[in-house]
């Protein structure tokens, strides 16, 4: 006891000494770190965010709520960090077993390549499976190899939910392009620049896609057409979009992504749907890109036919569909990847959360922004008195 008072200052300057040594390669480290960072910036394909602990069982999917009282076409495009491509929600087993059975039942309406977009589906599959989706939701999605594969080779991702083994290098684009379709919830679009216009600029076409849940479309009819010819039943496209939507495809940067969403009211609940969700104005029918339901503008018993399909609407059997849509740019092949996916919402949801004014005030609206036949093309003509309505009450 009677050595305390001078071995204290002692074994205090000892403790000093020991911290020291230990902070002085600390603070080293972190600034050689920082000096890393400096000199090899981190390659935004591969720093992905990853979602620790993520349960997509109990993750309740997005509510999307894009409506203004006064719809005004524009690109209404909003910056997006490349770790949210992908949304993933507990619907995922139940919208999987589904595009498997779209995608069997309707193989060249949901999944095709054109031969120069070869590559660029090898790249968006190479890099889904073995970049973006292991590192996203390592819950759901794991690399692993197989047992005959040389040691140390990691050649397929076991989806966990599904308990399947993806091969990470695909036999075929269109075999890329249909287990792309089976996996993740997100419909694809690939366009490359395969025309120019008249100043040089590329113009980006529809070359390859994986697309499930069609609202009123025939993709195929769409493929390798340029942006302008697939928006061409779209009123407005032509006067409000097509330049913009050129210049900002033909300028869209690496690394980079960007969002928007769209919505509508269909009067079923159809994921996949080749027509009947739009009325064109050039009349056009069932054969050429329409269905039973397509009204001809320039018939003449056109309020009558109104008539009968307003009489056919039942509100409990209509959803609002809102489709949260991406796009970025691939940094090998550069082509452009549009990806959607697809919400549904009962109106009885919209109206329980308080949003039942809004999305009336929203459907009144269609008519009464930058273009007034978007109601048209829509169909409200049809759904909108019921649906306003419903959402009054
Ligand atoms: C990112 C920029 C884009 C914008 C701003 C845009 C805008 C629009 C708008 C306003 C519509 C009308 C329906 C709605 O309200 O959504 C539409 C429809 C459509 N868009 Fe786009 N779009 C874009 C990109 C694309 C791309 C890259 C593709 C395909 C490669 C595409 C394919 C379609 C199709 C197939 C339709 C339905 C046309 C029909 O009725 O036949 N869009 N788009």
């Amino acid at each position: 006891m009677s050595a305390l008072p001078w071995l204290t200052p002692i074994a205090a300057l000892l403790l000093y000494l020991l911290w020291r040594l230990i902070q002085v390669p600390r603070t080293r480290q972190k600034v050689d770190l920082l000096q890393d960072e400096k000199t090899t910036p981190t390659d935004p394909y591969t720093a992905i965010d990853l979602l620790y602990n993520f349960d997509y069982t109990t993750e309740e999917p997005i509510k999307i709520r894009p409506f203004k009282p006064k719809y005004h076409l524009t690109m209404a495009l909003e910056n997006c960090p490349l770790s949210e491509l992908i949304a993933m929600d507990k619907t995922y087993l139940d919208r999987m077993k589904l595009r498997t059975s779209i995608l069997d039942a309707h193989t060249k309406e949901t999944y095709q390549c054109n031969e120069p977009c070869t590559e660029a589906v090898y790249e968006i599959y190479e890099w889904t499976f073995g970049t973006y989706l292991p590192r996203r939701f390592p819950t759901m999605y794991r690399l692993c190899s197989n047992p005959d594969a040389p040691s140390g080779q990691v050649n397929f991702l076991h989806n966990i939910p599904a308990n399947e083994y993806i091969p990470l290098t695909p036999p075929s684009a269109s075999s890329a392009l249909y287990t792309l379709g089976r996996h993740i919830d997100t419909d694809i679009l690939l366009l490359l620049p395969s025309s120019s216009a008249v100043d040089g600029m590329p113009i980006y076409h529809l070359q390859a896609y994986v697309c499930c849940f069609p609202s009123g479309f025939k993709t195929h009819e769409k493929l390798g057409l340029p942006l302008a010819s697939i928006h061409a039943p779209v009123p407005g496209y032509k006067a409000k979009l097509e330049k913009s939507m050129d210049r900002f495809f033909a300028k869209m940067e690496l690394g980079k992504a960007v969002r928007r969403a769209n919505w509508s009211v269909t009067t079923d609940d159809k994921l996949f749907s080749m027509g009947g969700s739009h009325m064109y104005e050039d009349g056009r029918t069932e054969a050429s890109g329409g269905n039973q339901k397509t009204l001809d503008v320039e018939a003449e018993d056109l309020e009558e036919s109104i008539e009968v399909q307003r009489k056919e609407v039942r509100v409990e059997e209509c959803r609002l569909r809102c489709e949260r849509q991406t796009l970025h740019r691939l940094p090998r092949t550069k082509a452009l990847v549009f990806a959607f996916k697809t919400f549904q919402y009962t109106l009885d949801e919209v109206k329980s959360e308080g949003s039942g004014e809004e999305l009336a005030d929203a459907v009144e609206g269609l008519g009464l922004g930058s273009v007034p036949d978007m109601a048209f093309y829509k169909r409200q003509v049809v759904w909108g008195d019921r649906v306003v309505e419903f959402l009054r009450s």
